[in-house]
């Protein structure tokens, strides 16, 4: 298949989308808006100012810039634009179900209640709903770089969005917190029937992932690309049929691999890993989940039969009901009976 029908493919494809945070879909032009709007100061005269600020050589530079961005967020409504303006991106990808990230102690050490953040994002995503049938659910990260009784306290902070959250995961600066030093609230989050999924293996070594695996007991690894380093522990993600959420651009931009040609997602599909692929911070790494796809189709790494198995993964690693799921794929074969 040529690069120009895989790319008429992945538009075609309903995917999900497992790993993507949502402060991260801030758009220049958008953290203009809200500095103007909320009369917040920031650190760049033009939108093409901050484009130029995003070059990183590890996560630690991105994350600067990030947490410096998010200060522009401060009211209900700015999260809902936010998360709406996400979802028009995503909806236009033709992905049907998408999972976000939230850090929710980037807003309340700034004196932003848990509330308006969650309620903001919840009211967004209820529009997209109705605005474009695109299911969601959000995930609560727990900043690694500080430490666990500050996690713990926003856990029970997040208890009276109980039934509004679908999980908590953990995410910022991997090297130095590995996901041992989180194993206390993962086990709460646990019991209160939350789904637990981490950041490990991007920046961090293969152990980290072990740790994420035993110690916090994850549903789903975010990132995990260092695991490859490890054959047994590759055998042992396979054989536990845990799903990967992969973000291409993000490591490219990150330097976590090379380029994209040296990306690892063709030798993780050929392990048999189940892999699926995400866009992380859009706003800052080059693009949304469709320029993932296409950039990894346009280094040759992928194929037809490649694409079908990543959206399919998408959907069965989500935390979506089974009927749901099962909808989803049977839309995604649909596309692949399609004449071409
Ligand atoms: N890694 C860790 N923390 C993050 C990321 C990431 O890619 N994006 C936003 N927070
Ligand atoms: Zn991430």
């Amino acid at each position: 298949m040529s690069v120009a029908d895989l790319d008429g493919l992945i538009a075609a494809l309903p995917k999900a989308e497992l790993h993507l945070h949502i402060e991260g879909s801030l758009e220049p032009e958008m953290m203009f808006a809200l500095a103007r709007r909320n009369r917040v100061a920031i650190p760049f005269a033009s939108v093409d100012e901050v484009r130029a600020a995003y070059r990183f050589s590890r996560l630690q530079d991105f994350l600067d810039i990030y947490y410096a961005g998010a200060e522009v967020l401060r009211e209900a409504e700015d999260f809902a634009d936010l998360a709406l303006a996400y979802f028009d991106r995503a909806a236009g990808d033709n992905v049907r179900h998408a999972e976000i990230f939230f850090d929710p102690q980037t807003h309340t050490a700034r004196g932003i209640p848990l509330g308006v953040v969650v309620e903001g994002l919840l009211a967004g995503m209820a529009e997209a709903k109705a605005r474009h049938g695109v299911s969601s659910g959000l995930i609560l990260c727990f900043l690694r770089h500080l430490d666990e009784a500050a996690a713990l306290a926003t856990l029970r902070e997040a208890e009276r969005f109980l039934d509004r959250i679908i999980g908590v995961g953990l995410d910022s600066s991997e090297l130095g917190h590995p996901p041992g030093k989180f194993a206390r609230v993962f086990a709460r989050a646990g019991a209160m029937g939350l789904k637990r999924v981490a950041h490990a293996g991007e920046e961090g070594p293969p152990d980290y992932v072990r740790e994420a695996l035993d110690l916090l007991h994850i549903d789903r690894l975010d990132h995990g690309n260092r695991a490859m380093e490890d054959p047994a522990l590759v055998a042992r993600l396979v054989r536990e049929g845990l799903t990967l959420t992969v973000c291409p651009l993000s490591n490219v931009k990150l330097c976590v691999v090379a380029d994209m040609a040296a990306h690892p997602i063709p030798r993780m599909l050929a392990a048999g890993l189940r892999v699926t692929v995400n866009s992380d911070d859009p706003a800052y790494f080059g693009g949304y989940v469709n320029d993932n796809f296409r950039a990894l189709a346009a280094a040759g790494g992928i194929g037809r039969a490649d694409l079908f198995q990543l959206a399919r993964n998408s959907f069965t690693g989500s935390f979506l009901p089974e009927a749901d799921k099962a909808r989803h794929l049977a839309a995604i074969t649909a596309v692949e009976n399609m004449p071409c």
